[in-house]
């Protein structure tokens, strides 16, 4: 049986389910009770202790369970329904204590299908290790009412928990990259293996923080000061250009800080559906400023260095336009470009890992590890865009970010565990079925026919 089935999440049934915490404990508790305190505190710690095992032990169980569940993609229109102002928390809180094992039990599933080697370097085990706790902490809610306040509270505080602990997931992952690379350097299958799981582990860890985010924010019973308009990280009205200009102050700053220069902007756009308004769209605008301060800060870097500081530096030129379904924005600079070849390594999670500290010291417009280019790919492919670099060695380069223009096309790209991705581990090198361009050039004359 491979294929998934839905349930709406209202609908849940947990009975047999084997989830219920509680009824564990009333197995125990007759058992465990004697007179006194310190007797008492004790038998608890044992119980606790107990108890924690059981459900440690039953992890696989559970995750077995909520792997079997495809994860449901949600769409800008309702995450903005989830968030609007007769939102409901408790529909919130019992679509997301279903939701957010299935997506976690769904990638942690992959993440045991990573080689072996790599599987067991101390950072991804630390990584699997939060998924796991994370896991359990939320499937603790799932014999909770709902109409409880303290509950809810308590789930809020529970997401804001989590978020913490997985904030640090992303240079994890690349430092158990860089330990396997050390130890067995880099083959293209590995590398084609890492790139297609890291690329889905992170969407859905883009996933899950924002399902958390939207949920956190919504429900704190604040609205933000700064962006009074927004739902949760939703703007539904998101100023491009203005995000643009942001980004670019921002680099600007960094570029500055180093390099005392910095390549001034130049921005145009083009708005064939109504040439007076501002470019606006459903957006994350954290997503889109993201992406444009990575792409500024690689585009200044690249002037830079490619240009003499006593001249004037080329302008990087950022066009933003919007059609019926597409909104785009380009970052052209002029910093010399990088040859065709290379091109896909810059999105490569092995290629491009290495040790932060060298890199930190070289350039503080980069990234950390390299991952600049291929997390921004990610967001822009989260809500059904891309990102793509087109370069011209001896010039420079444009990068393009493609978003969708209306919101209903706004839908999350999700990673499905199923037999489609397993079978994605499974490839191996299979032997070339292009021909090796021989270094000697053929010697035609042996050919030459005889008059
Ligand atoms: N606009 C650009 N012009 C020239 N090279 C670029 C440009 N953007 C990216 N690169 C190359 O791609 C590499 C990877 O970029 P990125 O993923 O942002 O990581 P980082 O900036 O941390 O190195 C850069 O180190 C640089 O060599
Ligand atoms: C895996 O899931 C995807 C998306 O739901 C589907 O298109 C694909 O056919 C599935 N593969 C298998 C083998 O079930
Ligand atoms: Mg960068």
């Amino acid at each position: 049986q491979t294929s998934k089935h839905r349930e709406p999440c209202h609908s849940l049934s947990l009975s047999g389910s084997g989830l219920s915490r509680g009824e564990r404990t009333e197995n125990y508790s007759p058992i465990f009770f004697p007179q006194s305190d310190l007797l008492k505190t004790s038998t608890m710690k044992f119980v606790r202790f107990i108890m924690k095992n059981a459900t440690l032990a039953n992890v696989p169980k559970h995750i077995e369970h909520f792997a079997k569940f495809s994860p449901s993609p949600l769409s800008m229109k309702q995450f903005l329904d989830f968030g609007s102002t007769n939102a409901c928390e408790a529909t919130s809180f019992v679509f997301l204590r279903q939701e957010l094992p299935v997506r976690l039990s769904n990638i942690m599933k992959e993440i045991n299908l990573l080689p072996d080697r790599l599987l067991t370097t101390p950072s991804v085990q630390m990584v699997q290790s939060w998924y796991v706790q994370s896991l359990m902490e939320i499937l603790a809610f799932l014999d909770k009412t709902p109409d409880s306040h303290s509950v809810l509270d308590e789930f809020v505080d529970t997401l804001v928990n989590i978020r913490n602990r997985h904030n640090e997931v992303v240079p994890t992952m690349a430092q158990g990259v860089i330990e396997y690379k050390s130890v067995f350097g880099q083959d293209p299958v590995t590398n084609q293996n890492i790139q297609y799981f890291l690329d889905r582990f992170y969407m859905s860890r883009i996933s899950i923080r924002m399902l958390i985010n939207q949920h956190t924010l919504v429900f704190d019973g604040a609205t933000n000061p700064l962006h009074p308009n927004t739902i949760g990280s939703i703007d539904p009205h998101c100023d491009v250009t203005e995000v643009v200009r942001d980004a670019y102050q921002s680099a600007k700053l960094v570029c500055d800080q180093y390099y005392l220069s910095s390549p001034d902007l130049m921005l145009q756009e083009m708005n064939v559906n109504n040439r007076k308004q501002p470019i606006s769209i459903v957006y994350v605008p954290s997503h889109l400023y993201h992406m444009l301060f990575e792409l500024f800060k690689n585009a200044m870097r690249a002037t830079i260095e490619n240009h003499d500081a006593s001249n004037r530096l080329p302008p990087i030129q950022v066009m933003v336009a919007i059609g019926g379904e597409d909104l785009s924005i380009k970052v052209s600079d002029r910093g010399g470009g990088v040859p065709f070849r290379k091109i896909e390594n810059l999105f490569s999670y092995m290629y491009s890992t290495a040790p932060t500290p060298e890199r930190a010291v070289s350039c503080s417009l980069q990234a950390g590890f390299g991952y600049g280019l291929p997390i921004s790919r990610l967001y822009a492919q989260y809500f059904q865009g891309d990102l793509q670099l087109y370069s011209m060695e001896g010039y420079g380069t444009d990068a393009v970010i493609h978003m969708k223009a209306l919101s209903t096309d706004s839908v999350e790209r999700l990673p499905v565990y199923n037999k489609t991705a397993l079978r994605n581990y499974k490839v191996s090198q299979e032997a070339d079925d292009w021909c090796v361009p021989s270094r000697e050039p053929l010697d035609l004359t042996i050919y030459r026919v005889a008059k």
